[in-house]
């Protein structure tokens, strides 16, 4: 737990997610949350990006898969900021088996497949400035304040 106000994560909206029109939708969760948009672009990733972004991955049966599926067309890529935002969007997230996803989370409510789970969200803070670089310069990330934060967090 931080009180970080500015904790930022990375999110990648999987090609999935905009195929089938459910961008709005999640970026309204996140909005809802009161989470802060600081960064947005829309990537047809290359295979040298995946493979840097899923490094960790590297080796398992999923991996050459996995890779096949997130350069197979454009995504979102985004940075959000807010308070424990890390652990926050992957609770938005729901687990990554959709079986598994709680209902009320973006994979338990649009999700069916393993694969097919529409986002992705860094896990640690270690994760985050891995991936970041991977999509966006730091002139990309925009710091600005968000004239209703007094009304989302006790400051
Ligand atoms: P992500 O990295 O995409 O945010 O997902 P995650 O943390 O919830 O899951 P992770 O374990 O990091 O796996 C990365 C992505 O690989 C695909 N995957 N396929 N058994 C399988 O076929 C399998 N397991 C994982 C998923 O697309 C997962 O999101
Ligand atoms: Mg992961």
């Amino acid at each position: 737990m931080t009180n970080d106000l500015n904790e930022k994560t990375f999110l990648l909206l999987k090609p999935d997610a905009i195929q089938r029109g459910l961008v709005g939708r999640i970026i309204a969760r996140l909005e809802d949350k009161g989470l802060k948009l600081v960064a947005a672009k829309l990537v047809h990733v290359t295979r040298d990006q995946a493979m840097r972004q899923y490094d960790c991955h590297k080796g398992k049966p999923f991996f050459a898969s996995l890779i096949d599926f997130i350069t197979s067309s454009p995504s979102l890529a985004m940075v959000v900021e807010g308070r424990n935002s890390i652990d926050i969007v992957r609770k938005l997230m729901g687990a990554t088996e959709p079986i598994e996803a709680d209902p009320g989370t973006i994979r338990g409510d649009f999700a069916l497949d393993v694969k097919h789970n529409l986002i992705h969200g860094s896990d640690c803070p270690e994760s985050y400035r891995h991936e970041v670089e991977v999509y966006f310069t730091s002139e990309e990330i925009k710091e600005y304040k968000l004239e209703l934060e007094p009304w989302i967090y006790y400051i």
